[in-house]
């Protein structure tokens, strides 16, 4: 076996729009209520873009965040990969708008789509890069603009999500500039399931149900789910591609410090430690704050949990993702 060049986190950062739509501001839009959203979901506001405000506006923060906390700067990076089912348009890609607005160019920008599980893609996509070429310095985001598909008029969709975007940089292990943080990417694995997709999708203006000129947005605009059904599959998917990755690099829960899933329920949160047998206080739960952010949950709950001093020497991460397509899947990181 040839040695392979293993991947490593080397910043992170996050940035959320400005506007807060709090549990109380939706119960004047639809009939729902405060106590419904929280005892059901366990959000309380999520934050709101602003008109005019595209996903690169806020993945451009966030991209500056990770590489002031990686001592990087935007020369430095070799490729751009935004994860995102909401871009800022179909042609050209998020990835080389943002590239644009970072003030450089010549990288190698594109965007992938795996819904809330984008950016656990997107960690196998830089270590994929990274160990067939070892000096790339790979920026990627998970970032989502869901109220650009919310229909604020259907009480079932509306109060879950919320707008935001995560950002990491990643160089291979012998590419250190002895100043950012050590993330050793030890695992990833994904999957998917196509065959129950229809059950979280919004496909209006894509090539199935497309746009003609005139014609007016209908439901198929908006994201449209089966709740209940994707909470089972969410859950079941979460914990069985989190025991497989613990199996699979023979380490026991208890090694873990800290699992930092999607965040879409706190009820899925909180299943999927107890069915892991993680203790609460190991289990990152940052959705009051911002609701589901779709490919952001991942990175937000990263560079929070690295701001609050979680992501200490030694300490082991499990990471697991579920989101449209299906999709899922998991990754282990050791902080060094
Ligand atoms: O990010 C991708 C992955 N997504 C997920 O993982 C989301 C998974 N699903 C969920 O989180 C939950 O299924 C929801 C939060 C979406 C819904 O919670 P639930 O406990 O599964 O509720 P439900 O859909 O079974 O609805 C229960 C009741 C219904 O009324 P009836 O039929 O029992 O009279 C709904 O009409 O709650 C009603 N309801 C609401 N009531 C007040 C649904 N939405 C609301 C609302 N306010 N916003």
């Amino acid at each position: 076996m040839p040695v392979i060049e293993q991947s490593v986190i080397r910043g992170l950062g996050f940035h959320v729009p400005e506007r807060i739509l709090t549990n109380k501001d939706l119960e004047e839009l639809v009939e729902t209520s405060d106590e419904w959203i929280t005892t059901r979901t366990g959000i309380k506001e999520r934050h709101i873009a602003a008109e005019g405000e595209a996903l690169s506006d806020i993945a451009l923060q966030a991209a500056k965040k990770a590489l002031a906390d990686a001592h990087m700067e935007a020369d430095d990076l070799t490729h751009i990969i935004v994860a995102t089912c909401t871009p800022d348009s179909y042609c050209p890609n998020t990835a080389c708008i943002l590239e644009h607005k970072l003030g450089v160019s010549g990288k190698i920008a594109f965007d992938i789509n795996a819904a809330c599980t984008g950016f656990t893609y997107n960690l196998e996509m830089a270590r994929s890069i990274i160990a067939l070429r070892p000096d790339s310095v790979v920026l990627i985001i998970g970032g989502d603009i869901l109220s650009s598909r919310t229909n604020w008029a259907d009480r079932t969709t509306c109060v879950l999500f919320g707008d935001g975007a995560g950002a990491a940089v990643l160089t291979g292990a012998s590419n250190d500039n002895g100043k950012g943080l050590k993330g050793r990417i030890l695992d990833t694995i994904l999957s998917s399931d196509g065959s129950i997709g229809d059950m979280l999708k919004f496909n209006g203006g894509g090539s199935s149900a497309p746009y003609s000129l005139g014609h007016v947005v209908t439901e198929n605009h908006f994201i449209s789910m089966q709740g209940r059904e994707v909470f089972k599959h969410a859950i079941r998917n979460m914990v069985a591609v989190s025991q497989e990755i613990l199996d699979r690099n023979k380490v026991s829960t208890d090694d873990v410090s800290l699992v930092i899933t999607h965040q879409a329920n706190l009820r899925i949160i909180e299943s999927l430690g107890k069915k892991l047998g993680i203790t609460d206080e190991r289990v990152f739960v940052n959705l009051h704050k911002y609701g589901n952010t779709s490919a952001a949950t991942i990175p937000i709950a990263l560079a929070e949990a690295r701001e609050q001093n979680r992501l200490t020497k030694d300490s082991l991460l499990l990471v697991a993702a579920f989101g449209g397509g299906f999709t899922w899947g998991s990754a282990l990181v050791r902080f060094e």
